[in-house]
């Protein structure tokens, strides 16, 4: 066992008694007896698409709970227009993008469209709105003429909510066109999540302790299938939309025999495609992936990883859910290459200049903040339960945490003094990396969610141009979000 996770064991054990808990370990274990396995080998799916045309995409998104296909099964789950994944939006900048949304659930819900750069007021991507039961909401986004490239998606921001809404089944994609197309044989969208069901095809409720650790689902899917499988020809050139949609679970990605190149994370692209082997999406963080297939078997994996908290805990869970330190990882999904050899597209052109975010390594910097991510042990009141908190304090609605002067670029430190990792997430303004495991990256990397490691610091830049009003960064941990590890930013 690793010395962080150690730590945080020693805390968890004092949370579980102040809790009353009878355990996590029993209740997961009876669960587990009576599970259906799920479904695998099945013809990968792709999630319908809805594209924008004349500069506007109208949707119609129907939040309901109910019968929804999950691992090859009828489970009871949630769902957007009755399927999850949700519809895939196709947009292109400049695009104004409305979307009714019906809640149909028995419970309050919102929308949010995560790492879109629009405006967070009025009836944008304003995560302040509640949509109760039954309530419709029009929401309307207008992305700017020079939004970049990228893949997005849209889940539910209701404050105390959105880990279980997302657990149960809400989210989708949302892509954001290049100004010049990438010829590729195949385009896919991948949409990664998790989720527990029980015998009876339930998505489970899961206990504090799994909150506060972070939930992590049995099933590992694909747009909703466990495992799914699909083929093209060698020589072909193919570009995957990967989101990583989990609630809490990290995923270092690895498709070996196959040569990958990264196009981009999270928003934008990078000016040239680059070489990669494994890739670590933490919650939220989306790929942008060119794929570039040899004959052969190759199965897309998600290796372990040590967030600090899991190691101990994992254990007990059954081997089945469980990715164990050393082992190949489990099965995402399986791609077969075989045929005679394809021609290859011609190579993706480099992104048209002026469509760079300014590079703000050299740019003057108005404010330098720091950011305390923490949680454990005795950070909350009484020194024996879990506290989760940013700066020290626990989300209020009503209250602005951190106000930004509007045009302005800011550098902030993120800290993190606890035994757990966290993804940091601030809406609608990309935060451009400046220094992450104590180096500063030789080219610009953008991310909407970036990591900070158990006892560790990342710098940041944002620019806080375009849009004023309220919104909010996070951990992107939902849970963690769930509990209290959000602020409130206004810029104006
Ligand atoms: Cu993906 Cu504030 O969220
Ligand atoms: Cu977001
Ligand atoms: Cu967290």
């Amino acid at each position: 066992m690793s010395r962080r996770s150690a730590l945080l064991l020693g805390g968890l054990g004092a949370a579980a008694t102040a809790a009353g808990s009878a355990g996590l370990w029993w209740s997961a274990a009876s669960r587990s007896s009576s599970r259906p396995a799920p479904v695998t080998g099945a013809e990968l799916s792709q999630p319908s698409e809805l594209r924008s045309a004349g500069g506007r995409l109208e949707v119609r998104l129907d939040a309901a709970a109910g019968r929804i296909q999950l691992a090859g099964q009828q489970a009871r789950a949630m769902g957007y227009n009755g399927g999850s994944p949700g519809p895939t939006l196709r947009l292109r900048p400049g695009d104004v993008l409305s979307v009714r949304l019906a809640n149909n659930l028995d419970q309050p819900t919102n929308l949010h469209v995560h790492g879109l750069h629009v405006s967070p007021e009025g009836s944008g991507d304003n995560v302040f709105v509640v949509v109760n039961a039954g309530a419709v909401h029009d929401y309307e986004y207008r992305l700017p003429a020079d939004h970049p490239p990228g893949v997005y998606w849209y889940h539910p921001h209701h404050h105390g909510m959105v880990a279980d809404q997302i657990f149960a089944g809400l989210f989708g994609a949302i892509i954001v066109e290049d100004p010049e197309p990438v010829p590729v044989s195949t385009e896919r969208v991948l949409v990664i999540s998790d989720t527990t069901l029980d015998g009876g095809g339930n998505v489970v409720r899961v206990s504090q302790m799994e909150r506060m650790l972070g939930r992590e689902g049995e099933l590992l899917l694909v747009n909703g299938q466990s495992n799914p499988e699909f083929t093209a020809m060698p020589g072909q050139r193919e570009r995957w939309r990967i989101i990583n949609a989990c609630v809490a679970r990290y995923l270092p990605l690895r498709l070996d025999g196959q040569q990958l190149q990264l196009l981009g994370i999270d928003s934008g692209r990078y000016r040239t495609p680059s070489p990669v082997e494994e890739l670590l999406l933490a919650p939220g963080n989306r790929a942008d992936l060119l794929v570039a297939t040899a004959a052969g078997e190759s199965v897309l994996r998600a290796a372990y990883y040590d967030r600090g908290s899991m190691a101990g805990m994992m254990g007990q869970r059954g081997p089945r859910q469980a990715i164990q330190p050393g082992a190949a990882g489990a099965a995402l999904a399986t791609l077969r290459v075989a045929g005679s050899t394809a021609p290859s597209p011609t190579p993706p052109p480099p992104l048209p200049a002026g469509r760079d975010p300014d590079d703000l390594r050299t740019a003057a910097v108005a404010a330098r903040r720091q950011v305390a991510l923490s949680s454990g042990a005795g950070m909350g009141m009484g020194g024996g339960m879990m506290g989760f908190t940013i700066d020290g304090r626990e989300f209020s609605p009503a209250r602005t945490d951190t106000v930004v002067a509007a045009g302005s670029v800011e550098e902030w430190t993120l800290t993190n003094a606890s035994p757990m990792d966290h993804p940091f997430h601030l809406h609608v303004w990309p935060m451009q990396v400046i220094e992450e495991g104590g180096r500063a990256p030789d080219r610009p990397e953008w991310r909407d969610v970036i990591n900070v490691p158990a006892q560790g610091r990342v710098k940041v830049r944002v620019a806080f141009r375009d849009f004023s009003g309220r919104s909010v960064y996070h951990c992107h941990i939902l849970d963690h979000e769930d509990l209290g590890m959000m602020g409130a930013i206004e810029v104006r």
